[in-house]
């Protein structure tokens, strides 16, 4: 079998059993090519006759270099730790993502796979910072500027990645994702649909800042371009390049959320609090998350990263990945089929129903701990004052 030829490849997808690998991999399927599903655990939906599974723990060497047997073409997007509780285990998020990508990157080279295609995130230059239509002549963050371990990881894994790029060996990309929505998926919309539904989305923050999203189908149209522009056939056009990948439409968090809250039958917020106070919010929150987080590990509301990714315009030109890749969203801030599927899970707003406020143990417990680390603090900045008055006396 040719090693070059992308319709002859076997197509290998680690994170496979997430939301966004299996999308892709059922994309490649649907197309006709032969692929092999790698992931931790199993993916909840039924293979096609062409997929197969691998479970393979990324940060064992050995195993990845057993799952890695066979393919031609890899597109590496599993990863640890963007959002929720994981979003705090330092050492697996720097284990899955760094060690991990490291492991890949060994054994593509040990199989003389061709082509590796790493999926990355706009976080790698993002560090509070506006960046308006930023495009990928931006540098990545200084290491000592990152707000979170998962970004600064993803900056570390998407640079070895580039590195390893080298022609007649192994050519590689990286696609640097805005926040990727779509039926199905996990990690944002169920959270802010559950906030809305829990009372929890009570003010608006940061309503003039834009940012970007990305469709799902999108985002796999965007994997198989670059992937095929690693190919002789293409020139190798986009081998050792990195390419921010959206919807093309930066738009306001709350704006492009405001249909799907709306939809559900929910008003949208009408007091809006300053930008500072919700940062301060989830540093506290963040900060007894990591008092208390050996006895009760809770999810903060935001963290600060989330809080600035919503509240400081960063948004990124994705003319070179048109340019070089051919990529042309096809969907922009498309929440319609997104609504429709909350509404058959059943999620609209009952008309009939009194408006509780259901607030959950689990946020009563966030509340009193972020009141009562408000206090500490507040009370030993009062004594620090109080110090620093008795010395000028
Ligand atoms: N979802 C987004 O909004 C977004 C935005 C920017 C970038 N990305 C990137 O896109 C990729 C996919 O993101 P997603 O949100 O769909 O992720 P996801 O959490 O749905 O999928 C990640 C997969 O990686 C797997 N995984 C984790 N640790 C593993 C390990 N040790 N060995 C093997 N598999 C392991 C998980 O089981 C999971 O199925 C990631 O690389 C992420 O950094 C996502």
């Amino acid at each position: 079998m040719s090693t070059d030829d992308f319709a002859d490849d076997v197509h290998l997808v680690t994170g496979g059993a997430g939301f966004t690998g299996f999308k892709l991999g059922q994309k490649l399927a649907d197309i006709g090519k032969k692929v092999i599903l790698v992931d931790i655990v199993p993916p909840k939906w039924p293979l096609a006759s062409n997929m197969t599974f691998v479970q393979c723990n990324l940060t064992k060497e050995q195993e990845v270099t057993s799952a890695l047997r066979g393919a031609n073409c890899v597109y590496h997007l599993a990863s640890y730790g963007m959002s929720g509780k994981e979003h705090f285990n330092n050492k697996l998020i720097e284990e899955v993502n760094v060690r991990g990508t490291e492991n890949v990157i060994q054994a593509c080279l040990a199989h003389k796979i061709k082509r590796l295609v790493y999926t990355s995130s706009n976080n790698v230059v993002f560090g509070g910072q506006e960046i308006s239509n930023g495009d990928e002549t931006l540098p990545y963050l200084p290491l000592n500027k990152f707000l979170d371990h998962y970004s600064k990881t993803k900056r570390i894994a998407e640079q070895k990645v580039l590195e390893a790029d080298k022609e007649n060996v192994l050519r590689t990309c990286a696609l640097r994702l805005g926040g990727v929505y779509g039926v199905g998926e996990q990690r944002h919309t169920p959270r802010v649909v559950n906030m809305t539904k829990n009372g929890l989305m009570v003010a608006l923050f940061g309503t003039e800042s834009l940012t970007d999203f990305l469709h799902v189908d999108n985002m796999v149209q965007a994997h198989i371009l670059a992937a095929k522009a690693l190919t002789k056939a293409e020139g190798c056009k986009s081998a050792g390049q990195a390419y921010f990948i959206s919807d093309g439409a930066p738009i306001n968090t709350f704006d492009f959320f405001r249909p799907l809250i709306k939809g559900l039958g929910y008003p949208m917020p009408t007091i809006a609090i300053p930008v500072w106070l919700m940062w301060f919010i989830a540093l506290v929150l963040e900060s007894v998350h990591f008092i208390v987080s050996g006895i009760y590990d809770f999810q903060p509301i935001f963290t600060r990263m989330e809080v600035l990714k919503m509240c400081v315009n960063n948004y990124f030109c994705i003319d070179k990945a048109k340019r070089e890749l051919g990529y042309m969203p096809v969907k922009q801030n498309y929440l319609s089929d997104v609504l429709d599927d909350f509404i058959k899970q059943g999620f609209r707003k009952k008309e009939t129903m009194k408006k509780p406020v259901v607030i959950s143990m689990r946020w009563c417990v966030n509340i009193a701990l972020s009141v009562i680390f408000t206090s500490f603090v507040l009370s030993y900045l009062q004594t620090l004052n109080f110090i620093h008055l008795e010395k000028l006396h």
